[in-house]
């Protein structure tokens, strides 16, 4: 990973504000009115960490932007249905709560994420290279 990738994502990381809460850390990451019923948010922070936020009646959910079928970032145009987000390019279905795809053992990486006096807070992401970049 190149100086430039990491500063690029420390330089995303730094726009936000952050908290710390019980010794682990989060980014006010946009007001709570701008999380749509069933309509993906997406939040990038470089083109390997970008996380999808989805509403779904009364709770909020934060996961990987990014399909890990063919590391395709589309999640957040997915479409939401009971707890799940299809994957609009070849549907794969993902769970919400735990990323867990249905009939397979891929899975999209899940983020912590409360609402605070208007406001959604989301575990602060870490850099992360893909499995299938580590070894070059
Ligand atoms: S890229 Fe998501 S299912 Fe193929």
């Amino acid at each position: 990973m190149s100086e430039k990738e990491i500063g690029r994502f420390e330089h995303s990381i730094a726009s936000f504000e952050e908290i710390t809460i019980e010794g682990k850390s989060y980014l006010r990451i946009c007001k709570s009115d701008e999380v749509f019923q069933k309509k993906g948010k997406n939040i990038y922070f470089d083109e390997d960490v970008q996380v999808a936020l989805f509403r779904e009646g009364s709770k909020i959910y934060a996961v990987s932007n990014i399909c890990p079928h063919q590391y395709a970032a589309v999640i957040c145009d997915g479409l939401i249905e009971e707890g799940t987000v299809t994957c609009p390019l070849h549907g794969w279905i993902y769970s919400l709560d735990s990323g867990k795809a249905l009939g397979s053992n891929a899975r999209l990486k899940t983020y912590s994420i409360f609402e605070l006096d208007g406001f959604v807070m989301l575990e602060k992401p870490e850099k992360n290279t893909p499995l299938w970049l580590r070894n070059f």
